[in-house]
């Protein structure tokens, strides 16, 4: 009885599974094509609520370890994770920003107001210099979105002078005069942000013609030839992708690649069956009349919830496949790339706080649903060539949450700390047929995988089990695979709601993981259930 009674408080704390699936696997050495781009690793991050300011970039007077205004303290996090690019200043924001406002004596910068975010005042202390002095400290590249909804063509291709211009020029003596001698060679440059939407409710012929345009004259100066690219479509707008990729990727000027957003949502009712929700119509996400629609919790939600929820983070691959099927008509041999610019969940911003600044809490959850995705770019790496998380620091899926002068490591931080290993290593497919993890008898895949060999012969695997009851065993095969050793890492905790916060950091944290097994030449593992677990193989 007492047995009885210690199993089933274990079970409820989810301290142990109620079961136990099995999934044999094939690692297939043979047939590794394609390089995961360390790109897919990046971040974005807009002038929006606490991101840029009280995220990056805080008072002078704020006793942290600075950089000018910038928090060291975030910067070496970030340095950690090796974050390859950050994705700058927008969002619905580089629609409005008028990138002259930000350069200059920083106390005669002009302010705006922030439209989209609040109608907070702007006051431009941070700008062009300070971005790429963040990223320069961080060790990531730019990749700067330039304004097409309210700016001009001549706005943007002065832009790209001003920061990548060596000769004589007004631009190079401007950046001179602001204090950069040399330009920072800027390569990825946005062609405006969703322009279906907030960056204008334009129509993809329309927008078309303007990335055609606005193109031609963001120039490439010598030693830095721009990777464009173009503001792609909204969740399964195929419609956008077609006329986009006819009219720019057969033209003149270049796209380097376009730019698709896709978020996952909590269904809003129970279990949200039904119509997509991940996608936005049009035009009314970041408007600042538009009323804000509740999402769910970030903390607070049923395994009803979570069960929909993953459904709605499935949809992403869904999206690729059709996308890149739509972009292989006219590009064949998938030159040009999709580029995940927005990603993660959404979910109700924190009670308290204001709801335009989509603060949002992190937990176990979201870290699955970041293993996932970051699972499902990997192994479409053929076409997926970039990708952002939104939003770094205080902001949707942030991975860093700063309070004062405190900061704390989301759960999704931590998935990005264990997946920095497939950064450009080639890809391995993987082959199996995922048990299900089932519920009120709905079923979702309950097992996810990428795998990738490094430059010095190392593979790395990356395995999720979202089901929050059961465990699943797998035995595996490493085809065309020397090796002798594994070791493991595992990011797990006893509920998916559970968070980091500042008074209890570390509930969701890396542990080492001591479930695989080598067997003759299977490698056997018992991967827990709601775990994010990353083998090691020599
Ligand atoms: O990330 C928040 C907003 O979501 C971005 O500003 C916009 O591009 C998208 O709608």
């Amino acid at each position: 009885m007492k047995k009885a009674l210690l199993l089933i408080s274990l079970m409820t704390l989810g301290l142990i599974s109620y079961g136990q699936s099995s999934v044999s696997l094939l690692v297939d050495g043979a047939n590794s094509q394609y390089t995961i781009s360390r790109h897919i690793y990046g971040h974005f991050s807009e002038h929006l609520g606490r991101c840029i300011y009280d995220g990056y970039w805080v008072s002078e007077s704020m006793p942290v370890p600075k950089k000018d205004r910038i928090r060291l303290d975030v910067v070496e996090a970030l340095k950690k994770i090796k974050i390859p690019n950050l994705r700058w200043p927008g969002g619905c924001f580089a629609d409005e920003y008028h990138w002259r406002d930000g350069i200059g004596p920083r106390n005669q910068r002009p302010t705006m107001i922030n439209t989209n975010w609040g109608n907070v005042t702007e006051d431009n202390s941070f700008g062009t210099h300070e971005f790429l002095e963040l990223c320069d400290l961080i060790g990531a590249e730019p990749f700067i979105v330039g304004n097409v909804g309210s700016g001009t063509v001549e706005e943007l291709s002065k832009w790209v002078e001003y920061v990548n211009y060596d000769g004589i020029s007004p631009m190079t003596n401007m950046r001179k005069q602001n204090g950069k001698e040399k330009p920072w060679g800027v390569t990825f440059w946005g062609i405006g942000n969703e322009n279906w939407g907030c960056g204008g409710n334009m129509t993809p012929e329309y927008y078309s013609t303007q990335y055609r345009q606005y193109s031609s004259f963001a120039k490439n100066y010598p030693g830095t030839p721009l990777s464009k690219v173009a503001c792609g479509p909204n969740s399964g707008d195929y419609k956008w992708t077609d006329v986009l990729m006819q009219s720019v990727a057969t033209g003149r000027g270049g796209v380097w690649g376009i730019d698709f957003h896709y978020y996952t949502r909590p269904p809003r009712g129970n279990m949200g069956q039904g119509a997509p929700q991940g996608a936005r119509p049009a035009g009314q996400q970041g408007q600042q009349n538009a009323p804000v629609q509740s999402q769910g919790s970030a903390t607070n939600f049923t395994e009803q919830t979570y069960f929909a929820t993953m459904r709605n983070a499935f949809r992403m691959e869904e999206y690729i496949i059709k996308h890149d099927s739509v972009m292989t008509k006219y590009d064949p041999q998938k030159r040009v790339a999709l580029v995940v610019g927005e990603w993660g969940i959404w979910t109700d911003p924190e009670p308290g706080t204001n709801p335009r600044f989509l603060f949002q809490q992190n937990s176990l959850r979201d870290a699955l649903i970041a293993g996932t995705h970051l699972n499902i770019f990997n192994n479409h790496c053929d076409r997926v060539k970039m990708a952002q998380l939104a939003q770094t620091i205080n902001v949707l899926q942030a991975v860093i949450l700063t309070e004062g002068t405190k900061m704390i490591l989301t759960p999704t931080y931590h998935v990005f700390d264990l997946y920095k290993v497939h950064h450009d290593a080639k890809m391995i497919p993987v082959k199996f047929v995922s048990p299900d993890y089932i519920l009120d008898d709905q079923r979702l895949p309950a097992l996810n995988v990428s795998a990738s060999q490094d430059s010095s012969g190392t593979v790395h695997i990356t395995l999720v089990n979202i089901d929050p009851n059961k465990s699943i065993t797998l035995s595996t095969t490493l085809n065309q695979i020397k090796w002798s050793t594994v070791t493991g890492e595992i990011l797990t905790s006893a509920k998916i709601t559970d968070i980091n916060t500042f008074d209890k950091p570390e509930t969701v944290k890396i542990a080492g993981f001591n479930g695989a097994r080598k067997n003759g030449d299977l490698l056997n593992v018992v991967l827990p259930s709601k775990s994010v677990v990353l083998l090691t193989i020599k």
